[in-house]
């Protein structure tokens, strides 16, 4: 019997039937319809995205992590005696969580701890970690893309305890557009209520020679970042993208002050997502993230705009990275 007859003869081998996830589904096709082709840079963060972002907050030429970090090691304290004893700590998009223990070391006796983030190995990665670190602090990570989230989580705003505290670092509000910035703020705001704490991370950075190579880093591990993308649409969505047809672009727009990563076609091509045609021409690209730069007096004006107030502002000496500390006046 010939090999191709015996292999045809023979039942398929058993696959796991992956269920599509139809918001994802629906961002990837209608991203790929789009005259300017873009999907949301929230679906960069599969278990191998969040991974490869770790790595990237380790490289020479990305300096927002480290800068924050720096940042926060000299004002934790300050931060804890603006919120009180017994706060209640809610953290957006809290990954692998480094940050989080300046902060929870430095408050007085916190009453909780709601970490939210889209990778659920990650939360419980960070969770057991952060526990072995403080045994005592109540603990709730909740599994939900924030951005999405209607209402906070019961627990860190049900349960009675200080001050409510949200740590948004890392500049991820520099991912979306001032617009949506303001209603994301805004509605974490009408959340936690009249009083409660904000602490942001916003990357204040203008420099487009600071800024590219950030963003398009030496070893290509931020080209591997964004190429993994192809390959989570191609596993998930049942697509046949190449990642060598595509190469990573970073791109500073001086005009929006944003930084912008792009996958670009090589040459003229077609793929396939969910039986969909998509055609590509050559150097036509897929926008898949921005990073919005902010100055502090247009942070400000975000901030205040989405109903919170300046109480601290800390910096590093170079001003490339602004934690900004709020304050919700409505
Ligand atoms: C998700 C905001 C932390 O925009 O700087 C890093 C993501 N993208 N390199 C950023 C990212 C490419 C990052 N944050």
């Amino acid at each position: 019997m010939s090999a191709i007859l015996e292999r045809a003869t023979r039942a398929p081998a058993l696959a796991p039937v992956q269920s599509v996830d139809p918001a994802f589904a629906r961002d990837v096709l209608a991203g790929l319809s789009m005259q300017h082709k873009s999907i949301p840079s929230t679906w960069l963060y599969d278990h191998r995205g969040s991974q490869l972002f770790e790595q990237i907050t380790e490289l020479p030429e990305y300096y927002p992590t480290r800068t924050e970090t720096w940042i926060l090691e000299r004002c934790a304290a300050q931060i804890a005696a603006e919120a009180g004893p017994e706060a209640v700590v809610v953290e957006l998009g809290s990954g692998s969580s480094r940050k989080t223990p300046l902060l929870l070391a430095a408050l007085e006796r916190p009453s909780a701890y709601v970490p939210i983030d889209i990778s659920a190995q990650f939360l419980d990665e960070s969770v057991q970690a952060l526990g072995r670190r403080f045994p005592t602090l109540p603990m709730a990570p909740l599994v939900a893309d924030f951005t999405r989230l209607q209402t906070l989580p019961e627990l860190a705003f049900g349960a009675a305890g200080g001050r409510r505290l949200v740590f948004f670092p890392g500049s991820t509000i520099g991912n979306f557009v001032p617009e949506a910035a303001v209603g994301l703020l805004e509605r974490i705001g009408g959340a936690v209520g009249r009083g409660a704490l904000l602490v942001v991370g916003a990357d204040a950075t203008q420099d487009p020679g600071v800024l590219v190579p950030a963003y398009d880093d030496a070893q290509g591990v931020t080209a591997a970042f964004n190429k993994n993308l192809l390959t989570r649409i191609n596993r998930e969505l049942d697509a046949d993208f190449s990642a060598t047809a595509f190469r990573h672009e970073a791109r500073w727009d001086p005009h929006h002050q944003r930084v912008e990563m792009h996958l670009v076609s090589e040459y003229t091509q077609r793929v396939t997502v969910l039986g969909h045609a998509f055609r590509f021409a050559a150097g036509e690209s897929i926008h898949t993230e921005n990073s919005y730069k902010y100055g502090i007096v247009k942070f400000q004006a975000l901030a205040r705009r989405a109903g919170w107030t300046q109480r601290q502002l800390w910096m590093d000496a170079k001003a490339r990275f602004a934690l900004h500390v709020l304050e919700r006046v409505r």
